[in-house]
């Protein structure tokens, strides 16, 4: 476990002297309970937490669950298109609740549009005001490399899923000088050194202190094993052609009639992913056209990030005569207000594969009304083809395959 700690922060660029990392349980969402819970019993004066408007659920639910107060940073747009966090804004907000912010939370990347936020700026404007600033780093580690020391990030949190590794244990990586202050977060075996009827004494090390029970030993070693292999590969490559790809894909899709791309096209402050809508066509009706067509894989809907996804939707929604004048027109503007189609990027991600999707896209654009007859909307927001639709057991049964292994 300890070659696991050190390879998790030193992955991060950040000495293990200064940074200590601690596995958390169920990704992301534990780490950030983690911190919203601890940070809330540190400094119970300081009842007000920043959060942007571009997070995930999970960097937005724990702090509205554990801080006095949480406010809502606003992004900087041009436009129509929301882009990174709004530094003036955050500047205003941190100076309205000067002496009453614990911690302003945001992520490094975002998991709708892939845009970069300016992480050591945020940091160093945070720290002006004795605040402590919080990333969530879930879309950032496996797209780009990250510099923990260099821009001074207080606390770090992230998914082994998020990075090619099986199961998903959830990291908090964060200054030990920091982490040191937390009460522990459970008690149990294997945080203690001396226990008595009447007392206990926690053990030095931090991690053996954060890290109560019989630890996910397995889950860990993996983890480690995966930020060894990008490490291998080089997270500065990495990005390089992460980058790439999304300028291609920004090319392709804003050269297409009747494709939205959300948020600022700027492909040099993006990475990992995509978020797009075809006019008049749902997101649910793409997404699965996408898949039973074209063999293409997207998300769709809000990804978690209701906030956010309904910020950029709403100047269409408004934009739109709301008065439908068909039932499928109706249909479209109710499921608009769900939600977009996301494309994300990986490792395996190539030139090709943007081409594909850009030429699938197009197809479907000039294909649409053929489509439309072929699917039924569904009550869940999904589309059903009306004359194909195989059951699940058609395509894989587990029992006849054990009982065709076994035998
Ligand atoms: C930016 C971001 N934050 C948080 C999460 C939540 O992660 P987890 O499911 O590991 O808690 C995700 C997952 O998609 C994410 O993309």
């Amino acid at each position: 476990m300890q070659w696991v700690h050190q390879r998790i922060v030193t992955f991060l660029h950040a000495d293990p002297a200064h940074y200590a990392s601690i596995l958390t349980g169920s990704g992301v969402t534990a780490a950030v309970n983690r911190i919203a819970s601890g940070m809330a019993a540190l400094r119970p004066e300081r009842d007000v937490v920043l959060v942007s408007m571009m997070e995930h659920h999970s960097n937005d639910l724990p702090h509205r669950q554990h801080a006095g107060m949480v406010e809502h940073i606003p992004l900087e747009v041009e436009g129509t298109y929301a882009g990174v966090v709004d530094l003036h804004a955050l500047e205003q907000l941190l100076e309205q609740y000067k002496g009453r912010v614990n911690y302003v939370s945001v992520t490094g990347v975002s998991n709708v549009t892939g845009i970069i936020n300016p992480i050591g700026r945020i940091a160093a404007l945070v720290h002006r005001y004795d605040a402590y600033l919080l990333v969530d780093g879930a879309q950032m580690v496996a797209h780009m490399p990250v510099y923990l020391e260099r821009d001074d990030i207080d606390l770090f949190v992230f998914s082994g899923h998020k990075i090619y590794a099986p199961g998903s244990p959830g990291v908090l990586v964060g200054k030990s000088s920091l982490l040191s202050q937390l009460e522990p977060h459970q008690l149990g075996g294997g945080m203690v050194n001396l226990v008595t009827p009447y007392s206990y004494q926690l053990e030095e090390s931090l991690e053996a202190r954060e890290e109560a029970g019989t630890p996910n030993i397995f889950g860990a070693v993996i983890l480690a094993c995966a930020l060894e292999v990008l490490d291998q590969i080089g997270m500065d490559s990495v990005f390089t052609q992460e980058q790439t790809l999304i300028e291609q894909v920004i090319k392709s899709l804003s050269d297409s009639p009747g494709l939205k791309i959300y948020g600022d096209t700027d492909s040099t402050r993006r990475v990992g992913s995509i978020a797009f809508n075809i006019a008049g066509l749902d997101h649910g009706l793409v997404a699965a056209l996408l898949n039973d067509y074209y063999g293409i894989a997207v998300r769709n809907e809000c990804f978690c990030a209701h906030p956010y996804v309904k910020e950029m939707l709403k100047e269409e929604l408004f934009s739109l005569d709301i008065e439908a004048s068909s039932e499928e027109e109706e249909l479209f503007l109710v499921n608009l207000k769900r939600g977009m189609v996301r494309a994300s990027f990986g490792l395996y991600t190539t030139a090709d594969d943007i081409v594909a999707l850009g030429d699938a896209l197009r197809d479907i654009v000039k294909k649409r009304q053929y489509y439309l007859a072929l699917y039924e909307p569904q009550q869940d927001g999904s589309y059903q083809h009306t004359h194909f639709n195989p059951a699940a057991e058609a395509l894989f049964d587990l029992k006849q395959v054990l009982a065709e292994r076994l035998s």
